[in-house]
């Protein structure tokens, strides 16, 4: 987990004065596109007086620039690739077509360097979702590509200055304070717990301070973009309620919560707070609470009008007596029980795995084969039945739809069945979601972890 001492060690002095970190505004061609442009940047990734880091990001601003939609809207992205290496951009959690997915070499060809391509769909749900590169993924997200989309309800449910978005990633920095790019694709993060930082940010800063007024209600927004690390939080600690996960709104915010509320890589938290006192935002999975961004509480006006909370968005209704069940058994990794492997049609041997680099499967194959893993008639509901049989937690995400969870072993707490679109799974746990396939096209299922993905833990399905 993180460990203190590096995370101390690298940086002098941090965060506490530093104001709120603004997030960019996208800028429009004037054909109506956001152009995007995907290019090698140089930043300080610690604080100033730390070496330049060497990252890839979206129009050079980590996280990428902020797209804000409404409920219904049509979204255009013109992306342009100054990159050494083909990519392609994914829009986390949003229900669109398929051809606009974003995966290279499932439903696009990836973007050739110095080339474009014209992202253009309808945004179906209100919520917090994110994008970010889909090829090659464990290096170009590690490297900076990835920025958040929000999606308003008709009538937004917060205004501006009380809606914040909150960028967490961790990054692995050098001693210089540098990012570390030859550690990239190292086996050792691909056969353990993927490649974890040592370091936070927050929008892209260090230890960032915002600003929050005295009794006025605030959406906080959380998205985790990190690898593969899962952030474990309490918003108990500071009196906040649960909005959404993963972009869906829940039925009931006042529901108590267990803690710690576990943030897995790609998922996202939105919460309300109606702070009282300052507080921070802490990272609990080490000895100590790790601060990661502070909130200062200033005297405000108060809240005059009741808090509106957002309302579920029109999700279709598994219908679990008519579903298709599937089994999925996770196997793989290190310490993880051996079994023979698949890629590309071939059993790997020993030699073979080391040489691809594929030790993780599901049902013992490794990776996209030519034929999907199931294919349902559109309008199916699909039953997902995922056995963990490995040593390691994983956050598991399916395209293009949005899931319930319908059970998990050993879980205590009955959550109320939320919807997702990445859930987290530990080792030796069964997990059952069930979702409507009701969007056609090839869709992926595969860990967010994403070096687990690279090496193996990632397949596809077939709707209609
Ligand atoms: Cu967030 Cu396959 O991706
Ligand atoms: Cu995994």
């Amino acid at each position: 987990m993180i460990t203190r001492r590096r995370l101390l060690g690298v940086a002098g002095a941090s965060g506490m004065l530093a104001t709120a970190p603004a997030l960019f505004d996208v800028a429009f061609a004037a054909d109506g596109y956001i152009n995007i442009t995907a290019g090698p940047s140089k930043t300080k990734l610690i604080n100033a007086d730390t070496a330049d880091s060497a990252l890839w990001l979206y129009d050079n601003s980590t996280p990428g620039p902020e797209i804000r939609a409404t409920i219904g809207d049509r979204i255009k992205v013109r992306l342009i690739n100054n990159l050494e290496e083909p990519t392609s951009i994914h829009w986390h959690g949003l229900r669109i077509a398929n051809e606009m997915d974003g995966v290279s070499g499932l439903t696009q060809e990836p973007v050739m360097p110095g080339e474009q391509f014209e992202y253009n769909f309808v945004v179906p749900d209100a919520g917090t979702f994110w994008y970010h590169a889909h090829n090659k993924s464990w290096n170009q997200v590690a490297r900076g590509l990835y920025g958040p989309l929000i999606v308003d309800e008709q009538k937004p449910t917060f205004d501006k200055d009380h809606d914040l978005t909150i960028v967490i990633d961790d990054w692995r920095v050098k001693n210089d304070g540098s990012f570390d790019i030859e550690s990239l694709g190292n086996l050792m993060d691909w056969s353990h717990g993927g490649r974890l930082g040592n370091w936070l940010t927050v929008n892209g800063e260090s230890r960032p301070t915002l600003e929050l007024k005295r009794g006025e209600a605030y959406r906080l927004r959380l998205i985790n973009a990190a690898n593969a690390r899962i952030l474990d939080l309490d918003p108990n600690r500071f009196g906040a309620k649960v909005l959404a996960y993963d972009g869906q709104p829940l039925e009931d915010v006042t529901a108590p919560l267990y803690a710690p509320m576990l943030l897995g890589p790609a998922q996202r938290l939105d919460l309300v707070v109606i702070p009282e006192e300052n507080f921070a935002l802490e990272e609990l999975s080490g000895d100590r609470p790790f601060e990661f961004a502070y909130f200062q509480v200033k005297d405000g006006a108060g809240t005059t009008e009741p808090v509106r909370y957002p309302r579920p968005n029109p999700l279709p209704e598994p219908e679990l007596d008519k579903a298709k069940v599937f089994e999925i058994d996770m196997t793989g990794g290190a310490m993880g029980r051996f079994t023979e492997t698949v890629y590309k049609g071939q059993v790997l041997s020993n030699e073979d795995m080391r040489r691809t680099g594929q030790i993780w499967a599901f049902n013992g194959v490794a990776n996209l084969a030519d034929d999907p893993f199931f294919s349902v008639q559109q309008g199916e509901t699909v039953v997902l039945a995922v056995k963990n049989d490995t040593a390691f937690a994983h956050a598991m995400h399916v395209h293009g739809h949005h899931f319930r969870v319908i059970e998990r072993s050993g879980a205590t707490v009955d959550d109320d069945k939320p919807w997702r679109d990445t859930f987290l799974i530990g080792p030796d746990q069964v997990v059952k979601i069930a979702f409507v396939a009701d969007n056609p096209g090839k869709w992926l299922f595969h860990c967010h972890m994403l070096e687990h993905a690279a090496a193996g833990m990632n397949t596809w399905f077939q709707v209609g």
